[in-house]
């Protein structure tokens, strides 16, 4: 290859590697945050999380829909304060709801909900809970905080304390 051979193929690399950067450069911020050239970044807000907002008057703050309880068995909804909430349905009575601490007592990690055994458990060193938090294996030795909860409409509503 001769030597302006190459600097034609140089040339010619750096203006198409270069030309999607100038292009996202011409465009607006509304105009790159929707073009199809920008990947759109997952704001990592969840459906949950858009629902946890201020506390209403009565104390009861949406964390979820019934639609996602019906579908998932359980809301664990991690913005509710102060340690995030588990929402289920009482195994017991389905009509009525169940609200805990969604945090492990022994160190804090977030639990999850096992309905095929109907316990609560956490993923961390095995420590598992009754549906109303009450400890059923160790190693914790609290029980998770129980809350006040309710459904209205379609949202699931759990009170702050
Ligand atoms: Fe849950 Fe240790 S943090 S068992």
């Amino acid at each position: 290859m001769k030597r302006r051979e190459f600097m034609v193929w140089v040339g010619f690399g750096t203006l198409a590697s270069s030309l999607p950067v100038a292009i996202a450069a011409c465009l607006s911020p509304s105009q790159a945050a929707t073009s199809p050239a920008t990947p759109s970044r997952p704001t990592g807000v969840s459906p949950d999380r858009r629902l946890a907002a201020t506390p209403r008057s009565d104390g009861f703050v949406a964390i979820g829909t019934v639609a996602q309880l019906n579908q998932s068995g359980a809301i664990i909804n991690k913005d509710f304060e102060p340690n995030g909430v588990a929402v289920i349905r009482d195994p017991a009575n389905v009509a009525n709801l169940i609200a805990v601490s969604a945090a492990c007592p022994h160190r804090g990690c977030t639990v999850r909900w096992n309905g095929s055994q109907s316990r609560f458990a956490c993923p961390c060193h095995g420590s598992q809970f009754q549906p109303n938090g009450a400890v059923a294996k160790g190693p914790a030795n609290k029980p998770l905080a129980a809350y006040a909860a309710k459904i209205e409409g379609d949202r699931v509503l759990v009170k702050v304390s």
